[in-house]
């Protein structure tokens, strides 16, 4: 099975790379294999909205950055794991900018009468979500789930699990919480 994480706090070892690392380290021991990205050591840009991943059923991005290896090792993965700090109630902008990216892997309308379009991403895979905030109350992080559980149905994901950490702010809180640290070991099956 093959893991794709994207660590989306500019802390790279903050509490939710931590244990988005904790719960791939764990995978990975049951026999997974995982690639990572961390977007604040990348290049990537805000969707554009040009609408140039639509012109033809294989038109890509026009975006000449650093999401096409993302879009690649997507396309090619059994699960995405995403994990981000909340921010201001929702995603960091490090990861929503490659949310917002997946654009591209929604193909277009088919002709009238031609069907359905060809998929971008071949379905079947599924994702999960690691947020971490300072607030206790869990509220948010499963708000933020809601919408990413939403969208990443566009390209045919589906949601397979999330970890919601709380009371989490210092970058190494993370480290007195057996709790979450358990949690993130059992996240993802393999
Ligand atoms: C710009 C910014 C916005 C934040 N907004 C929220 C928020 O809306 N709610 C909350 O509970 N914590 C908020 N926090 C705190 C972080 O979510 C919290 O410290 C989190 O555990 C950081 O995760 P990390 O160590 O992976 O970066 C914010 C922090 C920053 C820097």
């Amino acid at each position: 099975m093959k893991i794709v994480a994207i660590g989306g706090s500019p802390r790279m070892k903050g509490n939710s790379t931590s244990l988005m690392r904790i719960a791939v380290d764990a995978a990975v021991g049951r026999g997974a294999t995982a690639e990572f990205f961390y977007p604040r050591k990348m290049k990537i840009a805000g969707c554009l909205a040009c609408d140039g991943c639509k012109r033809t059923p294989d038109s890509v991005c026009v975006q000449k950055d650093d999401m096409h290896a993302v879009f690649a090792a997507v396309k090619a993965c059994d699960v995405l794991l995403l994990a981000s700090p909340v921010y201001f109630y929702g995603l960091s902008s490090w990861v929503k900018e490659v949310v917002d990216r997946f654009y591209a892997l929604i193909p277009p309308a088919a002709p009238d009468g031609q069907g359905e379009p060809e998929p971008r991403v071949a379905p079947g895979k599924g994702f999960y979500l690691i947020t971490t905030q300072q607030e206790a109350s869990p509220f948010y992080g499963y708000q933020i789930l809601s919408t990413v559980a939403y969208g990443l149905t566009w390209i045919g994901m589906e949601c397979r699990g999330e970890l919601i950490g709380t009371s989490l702010d210092g970058p190494k809180d993370w480290e007195r919480r057996d709790d979450l640290q358990q949690a993130a070991r059992r996240l993802i099956a393999v």
